[in-house]
Parts: C-alpha cells; structure tokens; sequence
C-alpha cells in the first residue's frame, strides 16, 4: 500500500515537473532546422545573454573576438559545440583568418577550446622549433598534407609544418595564426591518428561552455513560477531567479526542477 502510494506520489511529480518544462526560461527558436540548445542565446529574448551565437540566414555561426565561424554542430548534454575551422586563401598554405590572428575567444565569456581537438599548423617558422609543439618530419601534419587531396596540398612547399593536441597547458583561448609564427592551420575533433588520412572526419573545432548560472532577472515575471527574483548569493550585484525551496536549478534545462530528495521524502 505504502509503496503504491509512493509510486503514485513519483507519478504525479513527474508530471508536475513534465508541465513547468513548459513555463521555463526561454529556449531560442531553432535556426533553419537546427535546435538552439538553452543556454545558447540568437536574440535578446531567448537563452542566456552569456551565451550569445548567431542565427544567419538560417544557420548558426560563432563569433569570436574579431572573426565569425560556422557551427557544424552542437552537443547540449556535454555543453560542446564544434565550429568549423578557416578555410585556406585559394592556392596558398595561408588560411584567410591569418588577418585575425586565427581564432582568438573571448576569454570573458563562458567558452573555452576543449582538450579534444588536434590541430595542424603549417607553412610555420623556425620559431616553432623551440615550442612544444611536434614538428618533427613525421610529425601527423606531413600526413595530412600527403593524404589529403584538397586545399593543404599546397603546404608540402611550405617551410615547417607542426602538431598538437590541445589541452595541458596550452591557452584554451586562441588558435595563434601569424606571420611570426604558422600561417595556415586546420583541427580535427577526436581524432584517432592510427587511421587513415581518408577515414579521418570533417575538420572541425571543439569548444566547450560552462554551466550558466540562474537567469539575471528585473522583476518576479522575468522568472518561472518556481522561482523568485532575488539578490544573486555570490554578491555580484545582479537580481536573479533563485530557485524556491523544493526545487533546483537545472542548468542544461534552464528550468528550476523539482529537486529529486523532495520527491523522495
Ligand atoms: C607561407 O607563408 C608565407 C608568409 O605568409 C607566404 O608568403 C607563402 O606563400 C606561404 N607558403 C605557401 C606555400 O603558400
Ligand atoms: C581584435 O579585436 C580587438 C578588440 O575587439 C582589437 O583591439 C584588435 O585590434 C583586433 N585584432 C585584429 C587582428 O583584428
Ligand atoms: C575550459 O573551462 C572549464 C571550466 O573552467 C575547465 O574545466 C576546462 O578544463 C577548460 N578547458 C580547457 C581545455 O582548458
Ligand atoms: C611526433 O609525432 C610522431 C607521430 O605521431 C611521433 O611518432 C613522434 O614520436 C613525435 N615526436 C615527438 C618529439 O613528440
Ligand atoms: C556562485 O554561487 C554558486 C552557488 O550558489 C556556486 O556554485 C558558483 O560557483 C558561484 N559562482 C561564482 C562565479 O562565484
């Protein structure tokens, strides 16, 4: 009976928090077709203003502090999402955000490079002899410059050409691209250097956001019905939809769900 009686209590929990889903913070509409995860932001009335990444015509693209980059995908449940690197000026082992410095991120802003990327520099100076990077002769770049049929061929007549994962203690702000030091490079998510050039997948970039924080809020309507707008605890000034008791906030929903020791109890 006890049990019964506890299954039903789980059941219409479930459902109660099922029906707030629908009166959470505002997920952004999707963007030609592809979903704008909470907290990712493509206008001021959706998402979390941290977040922000652009909705263009129909497709999603990053911007970082001085350049834009397609979004090839984006992974809500690891918080990841994978832009897709620079092409190469045509005919040349020089890619076209060399202007920029190469992919330089805010590093005010809850997005950082994760550990997963591999990436290949090329057409470097002997500068990068003294890094740590690998730039050996059978470092993996030589490999992907022979294997690949497409824009990296041209690299084979550059000077030096460089590998690394990213991670340890490199910057996980910045993919440096400069006259001083690479002039071209490209990134792989993943990858598994024991296969093939052929095998390997699309180029790609993986960055990573941190959890947001409770909503900022003005007044009691900017929150859902289960939270009040309140003085942020970590003293930063800031108003926001703090969770009432019972609920916790859930930051890949972006909702303050019934916290599980309250459906328990
Ligand atoms: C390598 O970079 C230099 C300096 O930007 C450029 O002049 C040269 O054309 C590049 N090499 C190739 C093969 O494109
Ligand atoms: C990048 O942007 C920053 C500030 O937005 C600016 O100071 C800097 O000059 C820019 N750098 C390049 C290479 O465009
Ligand atoms: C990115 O930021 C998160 C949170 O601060 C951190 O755990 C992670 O190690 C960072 N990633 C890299 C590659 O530094
Ligand atoms: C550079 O990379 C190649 C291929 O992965 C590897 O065989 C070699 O040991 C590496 N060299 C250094 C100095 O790490
Ligand atoms: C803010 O407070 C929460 C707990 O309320 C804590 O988990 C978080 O790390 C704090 N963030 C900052 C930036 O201090």
């Amino acid at each position: 009976m006890a049990s019964i009686s506890k299954r039903l209590l789980l059941f219409v929990a479930a459902l109660l928090a099922t029906a707030k889903m629908a009166t959470s913070v505002t997920r952004c509409p999707d963007c030609g077709g592809a979903a704008v995860p909470y907290p990712l932001s493509t206008s001021p009335t959706c998402g979390d203003q941290l977040y922000k990444i652009r909705c263009d015509a129909g497709s999603l693209k990053f911007d970082t502090l001085n350049n834009t980059y397609p979004i090839l995908s984006i992974n809500p449940l690891t918080q990841r999402l994978v832009i897709r690197p620079s092409n190469f000026i045509p005919n040349t082992c020089v890619t076209v955000d060399i202007a920029h410095g190469g992919i330089k991120l805010n590093s005010n802003l809850p997005f950082n490079v994760t550990s997963g990327n591999t990436i290949l520099y090329f057409n470097c100076t002997d500068l990068l002899l003294r890094s740590p990077l690998n730039c050996s002769s059978t470092s993996l770049c030589h490999s992907y410059i022979k294997g690949s049929r497409g824009e990296a061929t041209k690299c084979e007549m550059a000077q030096l050409c460089c590998t690394f994962r990213t991670g340890g203690s490199s910057n996980s702000y910045m993919i440096r691209v400069r006259e001083s030091g690479c002039r071209a490079y490209t990134s792989f998510v993943n990858l598994d250097p024991s296969l093939g050039v052929g095998q390997w997948p699309e180029p790609g970039l993986e960055l990573q956001w941190l959890l947001p924080r409770e909503p900022v809020c003005n007044t009691e309507a900017d929150c859902d019905g289960n939270a009040v707008c309140g003085v942020d605890p970590n003293g930063t000034g800031l108003r926001r939809c703090v969770c009432n008791s019972g609920f916790v906030w859930d930051p890949v929903a972006g909702i303050c769900s019934q916290s599980e020791r309250f459906l328990l109890d």
